[in-house]
């Protein structure tokens, strides 16, 4: 006999704040865990109609329900209102998934002060701080959970021209480091991160029509371009109540950063 227990307790009735829920990557992550019957608050930044397109789509196709909250997460006002609706939920907050940031498209050559700045405030500041705020919730509450933070690909190598969104991106990781060995430990707050690659899906889109990734699958170097769904399974194994992961990186990127490009 084979005597496991592989406890694969699932998220229904947990409460969990997907920040940056609403762009390409977190409507994988929203659907992935709205489906299995998680209770979703579910942020954005500015575009409250593709918000509530994605609230009525899961109403309507899927009889699912999500809140929804807006705010810039690198603001303190933004985090505020992110706070309050969390305490407009029913129950404690179990987890956040934050997926908040910009391609800080600006060759470092060519930057400004300003533009190096906003990318940190978006990228660093506004996800660390946010993350700090719900762990004090989830700490107050005594509830242990699972926080994910979202990195990238360019954060684990170096990819030319990337210091603008690589650097606080990177920062992000080490932060997320300390996070989990600060707040781990029995009944405490896992933290892990997501560095994606090239997804059709999101803020690569445009890269990925413009042709320039186009020699990594025809080299062979990627066997395809990432889906969202690649994503989103990643953060389900991740945010999984008793699992055994924190401080980690998880980079899903289909051994793009394995640099089988330089030879
Ligand atoms: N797509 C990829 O292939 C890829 C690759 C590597 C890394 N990543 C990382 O994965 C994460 C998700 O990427 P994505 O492609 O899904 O991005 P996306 O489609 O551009 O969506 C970004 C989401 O974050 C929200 N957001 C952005 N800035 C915010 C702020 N300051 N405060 C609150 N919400 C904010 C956006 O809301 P609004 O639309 O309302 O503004 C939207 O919901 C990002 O952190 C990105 O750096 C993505």
């Amino acid at each position: 006999m084979l005597d496991y227990d592989f406890n694969e307790t699932g998220l229904k009735g947990k409460n969990l704040l997907i920040a940056g829920g609403t762009g390409g990557l977190g409507r994988a992550v929203v659907a992935l865990l709205a489906g299995e019957g998680a209770n979703l608050l579910v942020g954005y930044k500015d575009n409250r109609d593709r918000a509530l397109e994605l609230q009525n789509t899961l109403r309507t196709a899927h009889g699912v329900e999500i809140g929804l909250v807006g705010g810039d997460v690198s603001t303190a006002e933004g985090r505020s209102r992110y706070l309050q609706a969390v305490r407009e939920m029913e129950g404690p907050l179990y987890g956040l998934v934050c997926l908040t940031g910009d391609p800080a498209r600006v060759k470092f050559d060519q930057a400004t002060d300003q533009d190096i700045q906003e990318s940190m405030a978006v990228n660093y500041v506004g996800p660390i701080l946010l993350a700090r705020a719900v762990a004090e919730e989830m700490k107050e509450n005594r509830t242990s959970g699972a926080i994910v933070l979202f990195s990238t690909m360019q954060a684990v190598a170096l990819f030319d021209s990337s210091i603008n969104y690589a650097g606080p991106k990177k920062a992000l990781i080490h932060a997320a480091r300390i996070m989990a060995k600060q707040w781990g430990g029995p009944d405490g707050i896992r933290v892990n991160v997501v560095a994606p690659g090239v997804n059709r899906a999101g803020m690569a889109l445009s890269s990925i029509a413009s042709g320039k990734y186009d020699f990594f699958v025809d080299e062979g170097i990627i066997p395809r371009f990432g889906k969202a769904e690649d994503i989103a399974k990643v953060v389900r194994l991740l945010v999984e109540p008793d699992n055994y992961l924190t401080g980690q990186v998880i980079t899903v990127d289909g051994g793009l950063t394995l640099r089988k490009d330089l030879r």
